[in-house]
């Protein structure tokens, strides 16, 4: 079955992005709310295998790009093995991931020679005692040395992403793009989605990512980059110099019609939409031995459910569970 993943408006889906684990050793106060205790249960994981089969899965329907997620992902033990066993399967262009950065000091090397292409790294400050407020207790130092392990092991291209928060960390954007110049990677800012009680109250500090593009055209003279990914960002760069800065605007201008994804959660569930707590169980089917046309109707089921857009203006109220649950 090769006719490909599209859903019924037309939107081609070919980017899974899968959540290893629901748990993270930070507490971003836009993300997870401090103290929470309400992660899956490790009997509910997926295994390795019944990941990889469900990657193979959406690979045979035309599956080209792969990020690892989590809460996050490196706390999920052994998670080379998990990548290595992914990279194995045919059709696949790219597995990338998205970390904090906190234990890749170690797990950099394995998992770039297990396959792992790209990084995407959450980064709101580079100021230790601010780091550590909006962290819930994160150590800078750490993340930096963990962020050099990745550049020494060859991940690349390497995007920092910064959640734009008016009061928290409005002050140091030029900061930022100042570290990302001289290091080679690329930086997006992000705006606050009202996902989960966290999300929503985050909004409270809600930056319109239009006004600060318009000031930053303004002072670093950016212009449309020619570079653009297959993802939510929208790229820029300032003239003479190789540093693209990105927007991912889904409250100021939403990215809906070209959407391209879905999400597995660690538990088996597909979401396929960020914007809608509507998701799809594979587990069952998986714990049952269905058959591999079995899961592949599956799949195509959960892709017919995915919404038009979300509806973070319109409705904020609507997606209770946190970010941490699907990996943003
Ligand atoms: P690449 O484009 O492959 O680099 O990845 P990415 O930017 O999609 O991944 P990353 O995990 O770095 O996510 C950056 C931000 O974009 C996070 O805040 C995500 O929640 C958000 N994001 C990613 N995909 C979507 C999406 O489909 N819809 C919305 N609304 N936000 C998304
Ligand atoms: N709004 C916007 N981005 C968020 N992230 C986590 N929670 C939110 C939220 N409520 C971001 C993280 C990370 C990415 C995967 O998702 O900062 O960079
Ligand atoms: Fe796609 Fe939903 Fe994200 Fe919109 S909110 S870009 S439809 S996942």
């Amino acid at each position: 079955m090769t006719q490909g993943l599209v859903d019924k408006f037309g939107r081609t889906v070919e980017y899974l992005r899968l959540s290893v684990t629901d748990r993270c050793d930070l507490r971003c106060q836009y993300c997870m709310p401090k103290g929470f205790k309400g992660f899956a249960e490790p009997g509910g994981w997926l295994s390795f295998e019944e990941i990889a089969r469900v990657v193979g899965a959406f690979a045979r329907l035309g599956l080209k790009h792969l990020r690892l997620t989590g809460g996050e992902p490196l706390v999920r033990r052994d998670l080379p093995v998990l990548v290595e066993m992914l990279a194995a399967i045919p059709g696949l262009e790219d597995i990338s991931l998205s970390s904090n950065c906190t234990r890749m000091e170690k797990l950099a090397r394995p998992l770039a020679e297990a396959g792992v292409g790209r990084l995407n790294v959450s980064l709101d400050s580079l100021r230790p005692e601010r780091f550590r407020a909006i962290t819930g207790g994160g150590k800078l130092d750490k993340v930096l040395r963990g962020i050099e392990a990745a550049r020494e092991a060859g991940l690349a291209p390497i995007k920092i992403n910064t959640v734009a928060m008016k009061g928290f960390n409005d002050d140091e954007f030029d900061d930022l793009i100042a570290f990302c110049a001289e290091n080679g990677y690329a930086l997006r800012f992000i705006e606050t989605m009202p996902v989960g009680n966290t999300g929503r109250e985050a909004l409270g500090s809600y930056l319109d990512l239009q006004e600060l593009k318009t000031r930053l055209v303004e002072t670093h003279g950016l212009v449309p980059s020619s570079m653009q990914g297959a993802g939510p960002a929208r790229y820029y760069r300032v003239p003479g110099s190789e540093t693209r800065i990105g927007f991912i605007t889904p409250m100021s201008q939403h990215f809906c019609a070209t959407c391209n994804r879905v999400r597995l959660s660690c538990e088996g569930d597909i979401y396929a939409c960020l914007g809608d707590e509507h998701r799809y169980g594979l587990r069952e089917a998986l714990r049952q031995n269905c058959s591999d046309d079995a899961l592949l109707e599956h799949i195509l089921a959960a892709i017919a459910l995915k919404p038009e857009r979300h509806e973070f203006r319109e409705n904020s109220e609507k997606v209770i569970r946190f970010m941490s649950q699907t990996g943003g």
